[in-house]
């Protein structure tokens, strides 16, 4: 017998690079196969589904129907609003990605917008935006927005989103930037393995020094685990096996809003 439900998904693109689909493919617990057979159903979604052009289309205006106030829309990537939304259209109809995004979040129970260029802009709201792109909750009104940032989203928190929903039917407690708690509530440094040079003074100097070979703290070559709240500390990326602070790089905050101009990987003053 099925445990629970499967929750109806529709996953739309929009001004991304698809690195949090990728990411999602190589979600470890559960794997992505157990999570699109087992938990939720995938309805719409571009970049894995068979179906191309028209069919797509017919797809998509399918599912949002048959599930009206029932699924999950997920939304990877930014919207551009400068032009009257002409740096972005999409579909037969020439329905900018505003439109697009405006139109289907209509008819969701909830919109969760993953990766850091669909909740703060990110990378294409990087100065000058030249494209006036925003995040979706600068669109989306009047209907609850989760937000789960970072480049890309970790799986094991778009996961946790949906796992909440369908177990209780209800969306995560969320912060006040709309993060759930449960992945967003401490930052990087508070549980970073390298925190204990942190604590004694030992930092990595330049690259490839004493410190750098021994693992020392990376914040004065720019590692911005302090400013930054997220859960990679813990649950790492690629099915737990490294995060930026473990490959030597540090911390470029990338799931903070204004990441990118903000937060470039530049040294501390
Ligand atoms: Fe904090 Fe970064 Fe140092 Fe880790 S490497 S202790 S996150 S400053
Ligand atoms: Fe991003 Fe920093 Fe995590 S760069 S992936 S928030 S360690």
């Amino acid at each position: 017998t099925e445990l629970m439900n499967r929750v109806p998904v529709v996953w739309i693109e929009l001004q991304d690079c698809a690195g949090n689909s990728e990411a999602l493919l190589r979600s470890s617990a559960p794997t992505v196969d157990d999570l699109i057979f087992d938990v939720l159903s995938l309805e719409f979604h571009e970049t894995i589904m068979a179906a191309s052009g028209h069919q797509a289309d017919a797809q998509l205006e399918d599912a949002i129907e048959h599930f009206k106030g029932k699924y999950l829309l997920f939304v990877e990537g930014a919207i551009p609003t400068a032009m009257n939304g002409q740096y972005g259209t999409i579909g037969a109809s020439g329905e900018t990605f505003q439109e697009h995004l405006e139109r289907l979040s209509k008819d969701a129970a909830a919109v969760v917008a993953v990766g850091t260029c669909a909740t703060f802009g990110g990378i294409p709201a990087a100065a000058p935006n030249p494209t006036g792109a925003v995040g979706v909750m600068n669109i989306v009104k009047g209907k609850p927005v989760i937000n789960i940032p970072a480049c890309p989203a970790n799986p094991a928190n778009m996961v946790g989103v949906v796992l909440h929903y369908v177990l209780t039917g209800q969306i995560p407690e969320l912060d006040s930037l709309l993060r759930p708690k449960f992945a967003f509530g401490y930052r990087i440094h508070d549980n970073c393995e390298r925190r204990a040079h942190f604590d004694a003074g030992e930092f990595v100097e330049e690259w490839g020094d004493h410190g750098a070979q021994n693992n020392f703290c990376l914040y004065k070559v720019g590692c911005k685990g302090p400013m930054t709240f997220n859960n990679c500390s813990i649950i790492r990326y690629n099915e737990g096996a490294n995060w930026p602070v473990g490959v030597g790089r540090g911390c470029i905050g990338c799931s903070e809003p204004d990441f990118w101009d903000k937060y470039a990987y530049e040294r501390p003053m």
